[in-house]
């Protein structure tokens, strides 16, 4: 049987064993930004997983760049030793290759965790003065952001310069910046939140310019074995916003920077924004990135089948593809995607016994 899914890929100087990756997901279980013993346990389980790469959560650059009080951040030495600490766990018991996704939040931030409700973090909360291109909120009730001034805009891309420099440190195989979802550089690429009149606002060409400035700053600083890409918006699902015409002006634009894969996503940007609900939305939007901008594409949204992920990548429209919510309603589900393809995968020797050769329970469940 075909089985593209299981072939290795090597991006930059990281071979991956198969096509399967954890898709980045926010836990809001960090302390100050330090990840914690919940992070040992979920990474870890999903260091065996089957997927050749694991991307830990959207992971704060500065404090008030994070969307909760308790989500993951880079940017002090007790974030980057828990960090390591957990990344070590990773290693020494999975199989996974590790990511992070380096992120700014900008107007989305200062938020309740999704079981608090999700909203802005009401007055007794210890709410922060969220940052955005233009002073345009979320949506209705959210907090107003303030326009972030040019030398903020500077700051805030040394702070992913020095947020990149610590998963240097703590040794993570590839480093992905957030450009999607609505934060803060979305949010400077899509005309529906950018109003701005300066360099920053206005044409196509000016609203990349946030995202292009951070991608050199952070290439030039992470060294050229790590694999450095960024996950991107296709589109707002939006009149009047970012359309795959634009994305791919992106990728072209983020590939001359030195990035070395793209991950394709969409929506976000607004509350009112409705992503489809078709499987493997985005894998068309991908299929067209990555045929006009030549260079490696991850595809994410509505990926659940073994079968569906292998013909994404078979048919060309993507060279790898990351799960979310399916990895978290079965965390071995490459194990599983290998059963049904027919491939083989690596598990931990502990496990094995469950492995197709060993157990007839396998097949029977299949
Ligand atoms: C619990 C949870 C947390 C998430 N956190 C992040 C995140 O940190 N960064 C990100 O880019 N996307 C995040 N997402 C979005 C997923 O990575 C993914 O793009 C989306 O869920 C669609 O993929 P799926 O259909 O496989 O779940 C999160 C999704 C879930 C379910």
């Amino acid at each position: 049987m075909n089985s593209a899914l299981f072939e290795p890929i090597r991006l930059a100087g990281l071979d991956l064993a198969n096509r399967i990756v954890v898709s980045p997901m926010c836990q809001y279980s960090a302390d100050d930004g330090c990840a914690s013993d919940w992070h040992m346990t979920h990474l870890g389980m999903l260091a065996n997983s089957g997927a050749g790469l694991v991307v830990v959560e959207a992971t704060g650059v500065e404090r008030h760049g994070r969307i909760t009080h308790g989500c993951t951040g880079l940017y002090s030495d007790h974030n980057e030793a828990a960090m390591s600490r957990v990344i070590d766990h990773g290693r020494r018991i999975g199989t996974a290759k590790f990511a992070i996704q380096i992120a700014h939040a900008g107007r989305k931030g200062s938020a309740l965790r999704p079981w608090q409700g999700g909203g802005p973090l009401p007055a007794m909360d210890d709410p922060w003065q969220t940052l955005a291109p233009s002073a345009l909120p979320f949506g209705p009730n959210w907090h107003v952001p303030r326009e972030i001034a040019i030398d903020e805009i500077a700051r805030v891309r040394d702070s992913f310069v020095s947020a990149a420099e610590r998963a240097v440190r703590v040794g993570f195989d590839a480093i992905e910046m957030h450009f999607a979802h609505g934060y803060l550089l979305h949010e400077f690429f899509s005309p529906v939140s950018n109003k701005r009149n300066d360099a920053y606002g206005g044409s196509l060409e000016n609203r990349m310019r946030f995202l292009r400035e951070t991608a050199q700053a952070v290439r030039a600083a992470v060294p050229g074995h790590i694999a450095l890409g960024a996950r991107i918006t296709a589109s707002d699902w939006l009149d009047g916003g970012v359309t795959i015409e634009d994305a791919v002006v992106l990728a072209k634009a983020l590939k001359a920077d030195g990035l070395d894969y793209l991950c394709v996503s969409s929506g976000g940007l607004t509350a009112e924004a409705r992503n489809p609900n078709a499987p493997g939305y985005n894998a068309d939007l991908a299929a067209r990135i990555r045929a006009e901008a030549d260079i490696p594409v991850r595809v994410v949204g509505l990926i659940v089948d073994p079968k569906q992920a292998n013909e994404i990548i078979a048919q060309g429209k993507a060279d790898m593809v990351a799960l979310a919510r399916a990895m978290l309603d079965n965390p071995h589900w490459g194990w599983l995607a290998a059963d049904v393809l027919g491939a083989e995968v690596a598990r931990p020797p502990q496990y094995q016994r469950a492995g197709p050769k060993l157990w007839a329970g396998r097949a029977l469940q299949l």
